[in-house]
């Protein structure tokens, strides 16, 4: 329809419907200053390449992750950790925000900000970040980083699915359930609108078809001046995720948070342990012989896994049980809560790792479980 910023008169302002699954998904209606299809030049094209790490033995894996160096662009700095057909995962300790604007344009993204803030300027507004949230990017946004002073370190998913609540916490309009783990107010979206008309040399960099292609724009592409929908970017703060607990061990699915394509992103939170006097406030031991499951330790005193410290990662790989460590079982009992803020992502294929894991892999992890042999203390 014929939309005007100021009335009859002034411009037709262009529209832009950006949308999932053909015109069949979410979508979001963008109304443009300028066609957002207009470029000045075009530059290269850069494919992706991954260091593949073949370990050389299929075991239970720990990393440090916190002597990864800082440094780097807040996209193009990020050191890929792990991959496979559905999702990526990289770690970022970004001290440059980057020149240019980004675009991703096979995927959407996840960034949980263990350390560090900012605000994500995008397309549809800014986007304050700070520590503890997942910022969440659909795929098709423009964006460009602003950071906060001091140290930034920020787990980053990527996936060529869609990022999404699980079905299970909505009811049958779409709206989160009471009893769901978050609800509306949770989830925030973007503030202020930046509007900027103005002509310039800006870059963008797209990334598609496994690779980046640059552009070069002759105008902002920030030149939206209103938009509506369901499509946005938007940030949760694990703070906010309200924890559930039971008379016995409850799994994992309690503590889901995201769900993408053959994987999903859990938050486990502080709160109440299992509080029957006969209970084993602690994870069992467990084959989860169709999944890869890891584990980012963000914050407190995970009880199952001696040795391991805020942000150090866990990989259980499927084909092996892992469960508490010798001791842990027994100390445990009685506890009441846990102080524990830990992200897992379990994935239902198989995981690549890159040579990042190689340089901060802990191999004495696989041998953790046995009291004669492990160097690490129950
Ligand atoms: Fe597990």
């Amino acid at each position: 329809m014929q939309v005007r910023r100021n009335g009859a008169g002034s411009p037709l302002l262009v529209e832009e419907v950006m949308g999932y699954e053909g015109f069949s998904g979410n979508e979001t209606i963008l109304y443009h200053l300028h066609s957002p299809c207009r470029l000045d030049q075009v530059g290269g094209f850069r494919p992706i390449e991954r260091d593949r790490w073949v370990p050389d033995a299929h075991v239970h894996r720990l990393a440090d992750a916190n002597p990864i160096e800082p440094g780097g662009e807040a996209v193009s700095g990020r050191r890929l950790l792990m991959w496979n057909s559905d999702i990526e995962v990289s770690i970022a300790k970004p001290t440059e925000p980057g020149g240019g604007f980004h675009r991703n344009g096979e995927g959407d993204e996840v960034l949980y900000i263990h350390r560090g803030g900012g605000v994500l300027r995008t397309v549809f507004g800014r986007v304050p970040f700070r520590e503890r949230d997942y910022v969440v990017i659909p795929r098709g946004t423009t964006y460009a980083f602003e950071l906060a002073e001091g140290e930034q370190f920020w787990l980053c998913f990527h996936t060529p699915g869609e990022i999404e609540t699980p079905n299970r916490y909505r009811n049958r309009y779409g709206q989160l359930l009471e009893h769901a783990p978050f609800s509306q107010r949770d989830f925030h979206p973007p503030g202020e609108l930046e509007t900027c008309d103005e002509r310039g040399e800006f870059a963008l960099t797209v990334r598609v078809r496994g690779g980046h292609q640059d552009y070069v724009l002759d105008r902002h592409p920030f030149d939206v001046v209103g938009w509506d929908g369901y499509v946005w970017p938007y940030t949760f703060n694990a703070d906010d995720f309200e924890p559930r607990a039971g008379r016995f061990h409850l799994p994992p699915p309690a503590h889901q948070t995201f769900q993408g394509q053959n994987f999903v992103i859990c938050t486990f939170a502080p709160r109440m342990l299992d509080w029957d006097p006969e209970s084993v406030p602690l994870p069992y031991h467990h084959s989860n012989i169709q999944s890869e499951e890891v584990m980012f330790y963000a914050a407190g005193d995970y009880a199952a896994r001696k040795g391991v410290d805020v942000g150090a990662i866990t990989l259980h790989p499927s084909g092996l049980p892992h469960g508490p460590q010798p001791g842990a079982v027994e100390k445990a009992l009685g506890a009441k809560a846990t102080d524990e803020l830990a992200i897992m992502w379990d994935t239902f294929r198989p995981l690549e790792l890159t040579s990042l894991w190689r340089e901060h892999d802990k191999p004495e992890y696989a041998l953790s479980w046995n009291p004669d042999r492990s160097p690490v203390e129950a």
